[in-house]
């Protein structure tokens, strides 16, 4: 059995027996004890049921309905997994660029910590939810605070969280199973790798999944699109560990017979899957039969990790007219609880036995100089580098600043310290990726007016370069 797994028993098992002690009087206690020892292995819950079978059981969280008792015990009892349902998010995380307001994801981390649940991030970089000064960036400029953001976010909840979805929504609707036409996208189509690897940086111990809607029938092109950009990652070592399957159901996108199919081929590729923002619009017998199939399949795919539902009572969906949840809006369990309960105690194929990614988080801190604001006095150019550097590996933004005649494209030159080596770069074309290295310019970068500043990137792994780079007109 891994660690996780063993985690997530324990912390699903005593949960409940502490609340049920807490609120009873010193007589009732004998009949508490019985009722314990019941639970425990029955999987009375839906989180002791799941962890039974080696799995977790999550919700979104509002954080401020944390307040709210009835919210609150139905979190506390059942579940052993959160999703921030919005305060994670870029927009609530860094709302304006470079300043971090980490307080409401804090409080729930802190309240998952103080109840034996996980963490689930949720999401690093998407094109919906961003803060209105990331809206309005694009080219190198968004490119490099997208990594800025990645990396600050990931490294503020570093050992924290137990998979972030690092990239969300990044494909099109409709039948080209291509990618979505974002601005992120617009920053060049290695946004979604340069976002994965920025990620592990800076939480190597975090398992990282892509996440996205409408990918659970295996036959449509969207997730066909998905799959093939996931095997393209395998093939080529990008650091991805799993794939988030939004799985938001209705008329217009139902359940499909074949999910577990998809579950399945997903996992093939050598990625966990996971069920991270599960509803179901409908009610009763329909309604309760979909989440037991959802449940049933993801227990039939051993590397299906666990279920996260989006909220907890029909009140607090984001589509609470559809009613897609397991709880009513008083609270008390619907049809569809039990069938996914049940469905639970059913069992199914057990995990994989391999341990997590434990690699150790880095030690250093993240960058905290600011850049320069000022233009060079004399020549063509000037440049600076702002390095992340952890134990084994880098992260190092150039800002590239002219001079009082403006560019026409530029270069950049740089020694790569004996040893390290580049593994990646947006916004510019690198000569090589070890020793003495020229970055040029790419197109959208070529022209700076005068005194006016771009910035590109690399990352590699061994030490950062340090030290004033030659910059020179081209
Ligand atoms: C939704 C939240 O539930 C709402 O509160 C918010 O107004 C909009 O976002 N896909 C996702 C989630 O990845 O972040 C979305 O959450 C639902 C769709």
């Amino acid at each position: 059995m891994d660690k996780v797994l063993a985690r997530g028993s324990a912390a699903a098992r005593s949960r409940p027996r502490a609340a049920v002690v807490s609120i009873l009087a010193a007589g009732a206690v004998v009949t508490a004890t019985v009722a314990m020892a019941t639970s425990a292995s029955a999987g009375t819950t839906l989180g002791a049921a799941a962890a039974e079978q080696g799995r977790y059981f999550g919700t979104a969280v509002a954080v401020n309905k944390l307040s709210d008792s009835t919210y609150v015990g139905i979190l506390n009892r059942e579940f052993n997994m959160v999703t921030a349902e919005n305060e994670m998010k870029w927009d609530a995380t860094e709302p304006s660029q470079n300043q971090f307001t980490f307080s409401a994801g804090d409080r729930l981390v802190a309240h998952a910590q103080a109840n034996g649940m996980r963490v689930r991030g949720h999401a690093l970089a998407w094109h919906q939810q961003q803060p209105g000064w990331a809206q309005s960036l694009s080219g190198s400029a968004l490119r490099q605070a997208m990594v800025n953001h990645i990396t600050q976010v990931a490294t503020h909840y570093r050992g924290k969280i137990y998979a972030w979805d690092v990239v969300n929504e990044a494909f099109d609707d409709g039948n080209s199973g291509a990618r979505r036409n974002t601005s992120l996208e617009r920053t060049g189509s290695d946004w979604i790798e340069v976002a994965f690897r920025t990620a592990r940086a800076a939480d190597p111990g975090a398992k990282l999944c892509y996440n996205d809607y409408n990918t659970d029938n295996w036959t449509w092109a969207k997730t066909q699109g998905v799959y093939n950009m996931v095997r393209d990652f395998k093939a080529r070592g990008v650091p991805i560990d799993c794939v988030g399957f939004q799985s938001h159901f209705n008329s217009g996108s139902p359940y499909p017979s074949n999910y577990r199919t998809t579950l399945q081929n997903f996992a093939a590729l050598g990625v966990d899957v996971q069920i991270t923002e599960l509803d179901i619009e409908g009610s009763g017998s329909s309604q309760a039969t979909a989440y037991g199939n959802v449940v049933r399949d993801c227990l039939a795919v051993a590397r299906c990790n666990g279920i996260t539902v989006w909220g907890i009572r029909d009140t607090d969906s984001w589509r609470a007219s559809g009613t897609p949840l397991l709880f009513d809006g008083s609270g008390n369990k619907k049809p569809a609880y039990t069938a996914a309960l049940n469905a639970l105690n059913e069992g199914g194929t057990p995990p994989p036995t391999t341990e997590p990614p434990t690699s150790e988080p880095p030690t250093s801190a993240p960058p905290t100089s600011a850049p320069p604001t000022s233009p060079p006095p004399g020549g063509a150019c000037t440049a600076t580098l702002t390095s992340n550097q952890w134990q084994g590996g880098f992260v190092t933004n150039v800002r590239v600043t002219a001079g009082a005649s403006g560019l026409n494209g530029w270069t950049v030159s740089l020694t790569v310290p004996s040893g390290a080596a580049i593994t990646n770069s947006w916004s510019t074309q690198p000569s090589g990726t070890s020793g003495a290295v020229t970055f040029r310019n790419v197109d959208y970068n070529r022209q700076v007016g005068a005194g006016g500043t771009t910035e590109f990137g690399f990352q590699g792994t061994g030490t950062a370069p340090t030290g004033t780079p030659t910059c020179a007109a081209a």
